[in-house]
């Protein structure tokens, strides 16, 4: 697959989540400055990756678009309530995030925290009543969800992430705090596709997709920390050089450059092995092609 054509199915995917996240909205004219702030986030752009894993996991078991697209926007909105909490001052203090001033910038500190506890609710409402998927589908969706999201997932790797500013953490604990931090929500947007297509958590084709998953989501990982260090803020619409500013543990603490792209060539290389088996996987093999490479 040309990286045209895969653009042209992102795009897509993307116009889909977006037009379905815009749907969960009602106006309210007395909360009006949360939703605005919620908005501005969610709608800022982004490459809307984990809702395209969910969609296109869904496709290739079978499943319908209708039952994949409540959980892509449940995954798109902790990702970015993750962002929109991980660039406040407390956290990583940075005020530019996806080509615009950070959400605290624009609405406060205190309209930013309350526009991250909205999405992060959100989600599971819209997760927890997902129809098309069925209510057992979506009762394991929420609770895999709920399990990556939370202390022994993402919420886990942010705090293993800022204590890990006053310490050197081993090879080890970096690759815990990624797969936690970035890694645990690729899995569950992966997953919850799957799910979505009437696949069950102990079907053997589950572990394909998680062995999947787990490859590319260190594979992003590095690839961000790399970018970091040699990327365009203009092009990836947030700041760069700020791991180091903060003294963070990246990749790049452990390899160069070099070998931080040749590691995550590895990974892409293994989690495409795991799904080329599957008619109709071309798009998620040259997705993780294009993520290890990716320059935004
Ligand atoms: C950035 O994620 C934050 C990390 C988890 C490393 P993305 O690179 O997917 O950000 P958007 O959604 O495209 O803005
Ligand atoms: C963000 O990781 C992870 C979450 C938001 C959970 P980073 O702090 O590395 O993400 P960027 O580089 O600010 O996008
Ligand atoms: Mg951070
Ligand atoms: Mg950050
Ligand atoms: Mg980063």
């Amino acid at each position: 697959m040309t990286d045209e054509i895969l653009q042209l199915i992102l795009d897509r995917n993307a116009t889909m989540t977006e037009n379905a996240l815009r749907k969960c909205y009602a106006e309210d004219e007395d909360l009006q400055v949360l939703l605005d702030s919620e908005r501005y986030s969610l709608f800022a752009g982004g490459k809307r990756i984990r809702p395209c894993l969910t969609l296109e996991f869904c496709r290739l078991f079978g499943g319908e678009d209708a039952a994949a697209l409540p959980f892509a926007c449940a995954v798109e909105m902790i990702h970015t309530y993750s962002l929109i909490h991980d660039d406040l001052p407390c956290m990583d203090n940075d005020d530019m995030r996806r080509g615009k001033p950070t959400n605290h910038k624009v609405f406060g500190e205190t309209t930013a925290l309350l526009a991250g506890d909205a999405l992060l609710t959100g989600a599971f409402e819209v997760a927890g009543a997902n129809e098309a998927a069925g209510a057992e589908a979506s009762a394991k969706a929420v609770v895999y969800l709920a399990n990556c999201a939370g202390r022994y997932g993402m919420i886990g790797g942010q705090i293993m992430d800022l204590e890990g500013e006053k310490k050197k953490l081993t090879l080890d604990q970096l690759l815990k705090l990624h797969s936690l931090k970035t890694g645990a929500l690729i899995s569950a947007a992966a997953v919850m596709g799957a799910l979505a297509a009437g696949v069950s958590l102990t079907d053997s084709c589950m572990e394909d997709v998680v062995t999947y998953a787990e490859n590319i989501r260190l594979a992003f990982q590095i690839v961000d920390d790399i970018l970091d260090q040699t990327g365009d803020a203009a092009e990836l619409g947030k700041n760069v050089g700020v791991d180091a500013e903060h003294g963070k543990n990246t990749f790049l603490s452990f390899y160069t450059v070099e070998e931080a792209q040749f590691y995550a060539d590895r990974l892409t290389q293994e989690a495409v092995a795991v799904i080329r088996k599957y008619p109709g996987s071309e798009t998620l093999c040259a997705l993780a092609e294009w993520l290890a490479t990716r320059k935004k």
